[in-house]
């Protein structure tokens, strides 16, 4: 029997990579950010190493200040899947589009359109916006939870119902009997919601995996309860091997509460490598990416410790008795960031340097891995084994050197250790996922009660 392994995604936003600097680091050209060709050579590595997708972010919430940085999203996420669908052959692109902001009828149409020219390589990563700056540009301020996710679970059940308002074997399209459908295979939805409404039908066939495969990136528990009910695979952001487990078992719940077997949804981390021949070499790299923070981030690093910090002691090593005793998170940390602590105290500890426990990655939202390809390789299936994961969503510092330095130098280990599949199974997404069959709603899921009609609506009007 083929050992259970590991599926990796990788995010693919602006053309130059996850890192704030890595719009201006060696060899990268600033213009990069709306290059196709670039994005087409980011992606076709990706598909060298048999990632299984790409995870496209939305936003504008990733905009930090954009007088200094990049931003870090895909700017049109349905013509960037369209244009990569014609330039790779077998991997799959994961799409965040808002479940609030959008007309369940606009994104059934695009997402299928492009599940449809990718001969199946597509999955919407259904967000339930719940930034701000996102609601600012559609003249709406953040819905409240009951409201947002009452309308994230209507548009699920409806873009799905639209999917499969084109019977699955319709299409006859029998030029010498004049018929193009079967007789009823295309009917109206008739869908009347609290939130969202649509007569329907959508006039596109099925895909070669039927419809996009159902991703889901939140947390928190309204959130679970959604992908529990919808979800292939929950693209996660995990702090620990522990926190994975927990929110693991939270999600398994769930989806086992909504009808649905807790087994077919995936669960996968995030992963922040940046790899170099030596650890040395790659403390170095993190450090030119991350020097212009730093005036930012020393005290910030000081608080961790218990220690004031300023810029002199960059090349300070802590004495063990200068570093305070640990501390737990302050009620306003959020979750992801209470690993902060134990992190920055076992690097002080271990002998770093200020500047380079900066390199080492306490301050990244995903867990970091700055050494050689063996260390990344090591931490995966060290996380994989422990059975709280699925996989990884990979997170590169700067795309032009990095994505192939993963491909060329980590998927090897992984695959040589089985870890790690040596070429795709299938050729679409829900394949490579092993995601089940679906077409239209998951039938296993009751029509949900759906929430009473709120007294006041917030909602962007017409939608
Ligand atoms: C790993 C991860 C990726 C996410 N990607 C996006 C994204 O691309 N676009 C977006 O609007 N929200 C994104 N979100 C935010 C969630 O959709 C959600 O709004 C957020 O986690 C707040 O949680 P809540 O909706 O439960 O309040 C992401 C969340 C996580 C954990």
């Amino acid at each position: 029997m083929q050992a259970r392994q590991m599926i990796i995604g990788m995010e693919l936003g602006n053309g130059y990579g996850a890192a704030a600097d890595s719009w201006r680091a060696p060899g990268v050209d600033p213009a990069d950010y709306l290059d196709y060709d670039v994005r087409i050579r980011h992606a076709r590595a990706a598909e060298r190493g048999k990632l299984q997708f790409l995870f496209f972010p939305n936003g504008p919430h990733h905009v930090v200040d954009i007088e200094h940085f990049g931003p870090q999203m895909t700017p049109d996420l349905i013509v960037h899947s369209a244009l990569l669908a014609r330039a790779t052959e077998r991997i799959g692109f994961v799409v965040s589009a808002s479940a609030i902001f959008n007309y369940p009828y606009t994104l059934a149409q695009q997402l299928k359109t492009v599940d449809y020219i990718s001969h199946g390589r597509v999955a919407w990563n259904v967000v339930a916006s719940a930034h701000p700056e996102v609601a600012a540009n559609f003249g709406s301020a953040v819905l409240p939870g009951k409201d947002r996710y009452g309308r994230a679970w209507e548009s699920v059940e409806l873009v799905q119902s639209l999917w499969a308002s084109w019977g699955r074997d319709a299409w006859t399209h029998d030029q010498a009997a004049g018929q193009y459908t079967r007789p009823g295979g295309v009917k109206p939805v008739d869908f009347a919601g609290n939130y969202v409404t649509s007569r329907g039908p959508l006039y596109i066939p099925p895909s070669d995996q039927g419809q996009p495969v159902m991703v889901h990136s939140g947390l928190g528990p309204d959130s679970f309860r959604l992908a529990g009910r919808c979800a292939d695979l929950v693209v996660g952001l995990a702090s620990s091997i522990e926190d994975a487990r927990s929110q693991r078992e939270t999600l398994r719940r769930y989806t086992a509460e909504a009808g649905r077997d807790p087994d077919g949804v995936k669960f996968i981390a995030g992963f922040y490598p940046t790899v170099a021949r030596t650890k040395r070499e790659a403390i170095e790299r993190r450090v030119s990416l991350l020097q212009s923070q730093f005036p930012q981030l020393v005290p910030q690093l000081g608080e961790l410790l218990g220690v004031p910090l300023t810029m002199d002691d960059l090349d300070r090593v802590l004495e063990p008795d200068e570093i305070g005793a640990l501390r737990p998170p302050h009620p306003d940390m959020p979750i992801w960031e209470h690993a902060r602590i134990p992190r920055a105290h076992a690097l002080a500890s271990e002998g770093w340097s200020v500047r380079d426990i900066l390199a080492l990655g306490v301050f990244d939202e995903h867990p970091a891995k700055v050494g050689t390809a063996t260390e990344a390789a090591d931490h995966m299936q060290e996380w994989f084994e422990s059975g709280a994961i699925d996989g990884f969503w990979i997170i590169i510092d700067v795309y032009d050197d990095g994505i192939d330095s993963f491909v060329d130098n980590v998927v090897p280990i992984l695959q040589n250790r089985g870890l790690f599949h040596r070429d795709y199974e299938g050729t679409t997404l829900r394949e490579h996922l092993g995601a089940r069959e679906q077409y239209g709603p998951d039938y296993r899921v009751a029509q949900t009660a759906r929430p009473e009609q709120p007294q006041h609506s917030t909602l962007p009007e017409g939608q």
